[in-house]
């Protein structure tokens, strides 16, 4: 897939149904992401970033084949949620870009931090983030865990970018 295949974009309404269908995705089959309903990803619509295969044909509806959203959690300090981008499109630089879209947006709100909960820091690293220990987060940040079914065998690991960098 070449960049101009996709395109990076705000997500509409009626796109809710996809994003959800691929967060739930990778919430049931690897338990990766946590699992959003329809109504928070509506309420949430705002935060999110959406990559969608430019169909050439121009009539039918173009797929929603990436997503990433940003939640703040303090003055300085945001996270990137919901980041998923199917496995048939994976490897090709959509991931790099929604984190791009989310880290631009988080800089243009005055945030100084964005930090990730994640099962591959490895892609993380690669994009300049590094590793933070839990401790750093604030600790509302934790009250979510309740809701993972992996809450006592968590193996999150928590990686943090300095938007001072950008
Ligand atoms: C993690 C995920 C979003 C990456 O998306 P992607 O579109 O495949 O990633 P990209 O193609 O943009 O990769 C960008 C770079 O990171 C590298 N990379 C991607 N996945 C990686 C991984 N698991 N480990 C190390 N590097 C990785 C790529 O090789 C690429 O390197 P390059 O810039 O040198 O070419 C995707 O694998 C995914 O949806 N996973 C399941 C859900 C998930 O784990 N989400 C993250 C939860 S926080």
């Amino acid at each position: 897939m070449k960049q101009q295949d996709y395109k990076i974009i705000k997500p509409v309404a009626g796109d809710v149904d996809e994003v959800w269908g691929l967060i739930n995705y990778f919430a049931e089959t690897s338990q990766e992401l946590l699992p959003r309903n329809r109504n928070q990803i509506l309420e949430q619509l705002l935060s999110f970033w959406i990559a969608k295969k430019v169909n050439s044909k121009g009539s039918q509806k173009e797929e929603v084949i990436g997503c990433s959203s940003l939640h703040i959690w303090t003055n300085n300090l945001s996270e990137i949620k919901s980041l998923a981008v199917k496995q048939e499109c994976q490897g090709k630089g959509i991931g790099k870009k929604l984190i791009d879209k989310c880290i631009e947006d988080a800089k243009n709100l005055g945030q100084r931090e964005i930090f990730a909960l994640t099962f591959r820091p490895a892609f993380f690293y690669k994009q300049g983030f590094r590793e933070t220990s839990k401790d750093n987060l604030p600790h509302k940040v934790w009250n979510e865990c309740i809701h993972c079914p992996k809450l006592l065998t968590c193996g999150e690991v928590p990686v943090i970018f300095s938007l001072n960098d950008v």
